[in-house]
């Protein structure tokens, strides 16, 4: 079946940098326009030339560089900002005036104080004036979906009777939720006699949530352009994601059975990257697609699952938009296959009774650290793998210490099956603990070294300390880990004096 393409119009460098704070640099610009082209997008908005020098460079400088999409710039339906968006698309291979102009009662009122016969009267003038520098001329309602019904059609009439090639309905404050969207694309369809002389477009913004759903139901009765933006970023609380349309059309084949894009959606990881980089906007975690969590599975009954067959609980494949593969996350809710399968693929060929062991430390360490890296994994499994070979093994440890006391310390050592108990002071904490240790083994050990490092990153990062210890000329290196750094110190401690004796 040949399937019919939705034009996918990017704002990101528009719309999308009118978020408060993601202001960029037209270099910057460019190398988004440069990804963008990458990705696919149709068409690139890359500003409102008249705004500034610094937009109209922008536009310039992405209409210079960007030859597959075509380059776009935002002007109001007057005819210093349409001259500026001509000049900048001067030397543009596809260029795009794409005009506004409120329609809505609210905005006539208050924004404009104009009737709507004036207002018919701009969009008229202003359309036919970008058609003298431009073929390609898209005309927006502003606040479409707030407007009168049969004021509205009249516009959208006059603007593609004047030249307009597309028709877009921008849903500017994000008020619509989809059955209304749908009823309004279908009586714009039935209602404007000359729109089947142009492409109708959708443009949501996302301040209720429903930007990206609004935007599909807007497809399903018949807009084949949609207007996003990289990360769902824009104006307030945004514009529709690119990401999650696309996606959301190429994953439910079945409702959007005659639709398709020409988006290289292998492309969407890294533009939603770049976006993020350069905006300095963190994509949160949870975010649709791109976010670090879209592709993690953290429950052991879903890790067991997902182990088993991908598709148990996943609708989509990562690599499909870039991410090399799902990530199986090690935390509290994990189960013993995965923690087996994340031990083998860091390269531990571990007996099924030492990943036991090792499972119920994880399960110990997981209720005290928020998120296990990979690294955390390495010292667990070492730790257990050092264990093997001992002849001194930590039980307990206790610690008293202060400034205005000499710091005391008790540890628990089982040494051939018995429990021996010992107390000293130190000048530290550390050193009382090595000298307690002392008494339980009577191995006059000499510390060379001690260092204490954080494994990985947090105030609940386990901190691992290696030390170098001397017997009777002989030396050995032991290594400790643990989120409490005084009972790394003694297994540290404890193991180098393992290896000696053994
Ligand atoms: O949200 C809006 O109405 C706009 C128009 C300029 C299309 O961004
Ligand atoms: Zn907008």
């Amino acid at each position: 079946m040949n399937k019919e393409k939705v034009i996918i119009f990017d704002t990101t460098l528009r719309d999308g940098e009118q978020a408060p704070g993601a202001s960029l640099t037209s270099q910057q610009k460019l190398e988004i326009a440069f990804q963008l082209e990458k990705l696919g997008v149709d068409v690139i908005e890359a500003g409102f030339p008249v705004a500034s020098p610094d937009d109209f460079k922008a536009v310039s400088l992405v209409a210079q560089n960007i030859r597959k999409s075509t380059v776009c710039g935002l002007a109001r339906c007057l005819e210093p900002d349409i001259e500026a968006v001509a000049k900048s698309l001067k030397k543009a291979k596809q260029a795009r005036i794409h005009i506004f102009l409120a329609t809505s009662k609210i905005h006539l009122q208050y924004k404009f104080k104009k009737a709507e016969d004036e207002i018919l009267a701009l969009a008229k003038k202003a359309t036919k004036f970008a058609r003298r520098f431009c073929d390609d001329v898209e005309f927006s309602p502003e606040d479409a979906t707030r407007s009168e019904r049969e004021f509205l059609f009249r516009v959208i009439e006059t603007a593609i009777k004047e030249g307009a090639k597309t028709i877009n309905i921008p849903d500017t404050v994000g008020y619509s939720y989809p059955q209304e969207i749908y009823a309004l694309i279908t009586d714009i369809f039935n209602n404007v006699p000359n729109i089947n002389k142009a492409v109708i477009a959708i443009h949501c913004h996302d301040d209720l949530g429903l930007a990206v759903a609004n935007s599909l139901s807007a497809v399903l009765a018949g807009v084949r352009q949609i207007h996003c933006t990289i990360n769902g970023i824009g104006e307030r609380a945004g514009n529709a994601s690119l990401e999650e349309i696309v996606m959301a059309i190429k994953t439910r084949k079945d409702a959007f059975k005659d639709i398709s894009t020409g988006i290289n959606t292998k492309e969407i990881y890294r533009t939603s990257k770049l976006v993020s980089n350069l905006t300095g906007f963190v994509v949160p975690p949870n975010k649709a697609i791109v976010g670090r969590n879209a592709f993690s599975h953290e429950s052991g009954i879903h890790q067991d699952a997902v182990l088993k067959k991908r598709i148990t609980y996943e609708i989509m494949d990562p690599k499909d938009v870039g991410i090399r593969e799902s990530s199986i996350v090690l935390g509290k809710h994990s189960g013993r296959h995965a923690l087996a399968n994340k031990l083998k693929d860091l390269g531990f060929k571990l007996p099924s009774e030492r990943i036991d062991d090792i499972f119920k430390r994880f399960k110990e360490l997981a209720d005290k650290k928020k998120e296990i890296f990979d690294d955390d994994l390495i010292a667990l499994a070492e730790q257990e793998l050092r264990e093997k070979k001992k002849v001194y093994e930590l039980i307990s440890i206790r610690a008293l210490t202060g400034t205005d006391i000499v710091p005391e310390a008790t540890v628990k050592i089982k040494f051939k099956k018995r429990i021996y108990e010992a107390k000293s002071h130190g000048d530290g904490p550390v050193d009382a603990c090595y000298k307690a240790i002392d008494k339980v083994t009577k191995v006059k050990a000499k510390l060379l070294s001690y260092k204490l490092d954080a494994i990985t990153v947090g105030k609940d990062a386990q901190g691992s300390v290696r030390v170098e210890v001397e017997v009777k000329g002989k030396t050995a290196i032991g290594r400790g880990a643990s989120t409490d750094i005084l009972e790394a110190s003694a297994e540290a401690y404890l193991d180098a004096i393992n290896k000696i004796v053994v």
